[in-house]
């Protein structure tokens, strides 16, 4: 009977990510409440509503659930619609209610990290022209000033943006985010203005708080060529590789901004990071194809993995491995700041938790500088525009109770947080089907 145990470094995070908009509730003041407002823009029509009722204080009760199940950490966001509801108006009650959850966090003893933009913008910057317009950066930067003033007792560790090719693509590229337009111009404007934003976040962050670690979750994507001895297909990878993951992270490093056919020098975004945050969740198969309009490619997840209910993300390990491995490239410390599946039935997220977590202790064997991981996510919550009809949560929430459903998946993370660890009595309780995989 092998008992071996995969072991985590010490001091290493483990915790879950949320995001204001989606667990928060009762937000009506930014362009994802207008969004949702407007009919078929999300799916089912559905709202985020209450989401989770963290605004009405539930935040307590869940935060007590993560504690009591060994975690050790959170990331969360700020509802910057809430901390400066008009431009010239800042709601200190507002960043007193975040206050008071990011002291409930460290009373119950998990390390908070807190994301500054987390895709919803307020109204009235929506209006302004949102990340199109150049201001923005410094709008953005009056925003972290505020907020890192008033929370810096708290938080050391500051996530600035999450996901700016997501936030570009779903907003600027089709992808169904507010305010949905498809314009290459503007999308290169609206991530340059992202860079800008970062550089200037960075300097601040660090003047106020000089001790800070500061960063940007990246969402990473591994593209596979469909067929390997494809030079077009080649070449259509490496063209999404270099604008999906390095386009953001390269101006970071050294100032130079590619983004597709266009380029630019940020010089003062260079050097901006002190840690790289990763947000993995699958793989893409690409395929060249004489779609303009689709960036002359076809993608679908390699064959052969298992996917998830509503067919947004396929189990593919090996993809987060590479992420990981790219990300040490840059020799700075990692942390991921999202991993996750949907899946209501809780069978699925079990596997690929576990697998997922077992190529991030190999990559930790490497001696790779990884931190921490934080899970997607604590309890269900509101999918952006695919609403409320995928669940990723640790725990279930049942919309209209507001009751939190435990899932067999809280009784396995917590085995590994507390153990800092996979065991094999852990592999073998909560997924026996992988015993042979994980210890062959
Ligand atoms: C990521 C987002 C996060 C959540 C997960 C499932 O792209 O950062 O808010 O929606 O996907």
């Amino acid at each position: 009977m092998p008992t071996a145990t995969f072991h985590f470094p010490r001091g290493f995070l483990w915790g879950t990510a949320t995001a204001a908009h989606q667990v928060e509730g009762q937000n009506t003041n930014n362009n994802w409440a207008a969004w949702e407002s407007e009919p078929g823009r999300i799916l089912e029509d559905d709202k985020a509503g209450l989401a989770c009722d963290w605004w009405g204080g539930r935040w307590r009760e869940d935060f007590d659930r993560a504690a009591e199940s060994g975690q050790n950490a959170h990331r969360l966001s700020i509802e910057w619609s809430r901390v400066q509801p008009q431009p010239d108006r800042w709601d200190e009650d507002a960043l007193d209610r975040y206050r008071a959850m990011l002291r409930g966090l460290v009373e119950r003893k998990l390390t908070p990290m807190v994301t500054l933009h987390h895709f919803s913008d307020p109204l009235w910057l929506h209006q302004r022209g949102s990340w199109e317009n150049a201001e923005t950066p410094a709008y953005f930067d009056a925003f972290v000033h505020k907020v890192v003033g008033a929370l810096k007792e708290y938080v050391s560790l500051w996530v600035t943006i999450n996901e700016p090719n997501v936030y570009t693509y779903g907003g600027w590229l089709g992808g169904g985010f507010p305010p949905g337009k498809n314009d290459l111009n503007l999308a290169y404007a609206v991530m340059g203005n992202l860079v800008r934003a970062h550089a200037l976040a960075y300097r601040s962050i660090h003047a106020i708080q000089p001790q800070a670690q500061v960063g940007f979750a990246h969402h990473y994507r591994s593209f596979w060529q469909t067929h390997k001895n494809s030079p077009l297909d080649k070449l259509v990878a490496r063209q999404l590789h270099l604008a999906w993951n390095e386009s953001f992270m390269r101006a970071l490093t050294d100032g130079r901004f590619h983004f597709l056919t266009k380029r630019c020098r940020i010089p003062e975004a260079a050097g901006t990071q002190d840690f790289i945050g990763l947000n993995y969740y699958s793989v893409d198969e690409v395929a060249f194809a004489l779609a303009p309009g689709e960036l002359f490619h076809k993608r679908r997840f390699p064959p052969g993995y298992e996917v998830s209910e509503t067919g947004q993300s396929a189990n593919v390990p090996r993809g987060f491995f590479e992420g990981l491995k790219w990300a040490h490239q840059r020799r700075l410390p990692i942390y991921v700041t999202e991993n996750g599946i949907e899946d209501r039935v809780d069978d699925f997220r079990r596997r690929y938790t576990l697998l997922h977590l077992h190529q991030l202790w190999r990559a930790c064997n490497f001696n790779w500088e990884i931190k921490g991981y934080f899970h997607w996510s604590l309890v269900d919550n509101f999918e952006w525009e695919r609403g409320w009809t995928q669940r990723f949560g640790l725990w279930g929430l049942e919309n209209e109770t507001q009751k939190r459903v435990r899932r067999p998946s809280v009784d396995m993370y917590a085995a590994i947080c507390r153990e800092n660890a996979i065991s094999y009595a852990t592999v073998e309780k909560f997924a026996p089907e992988l015993v042979p995989v994980l210890y062959p």
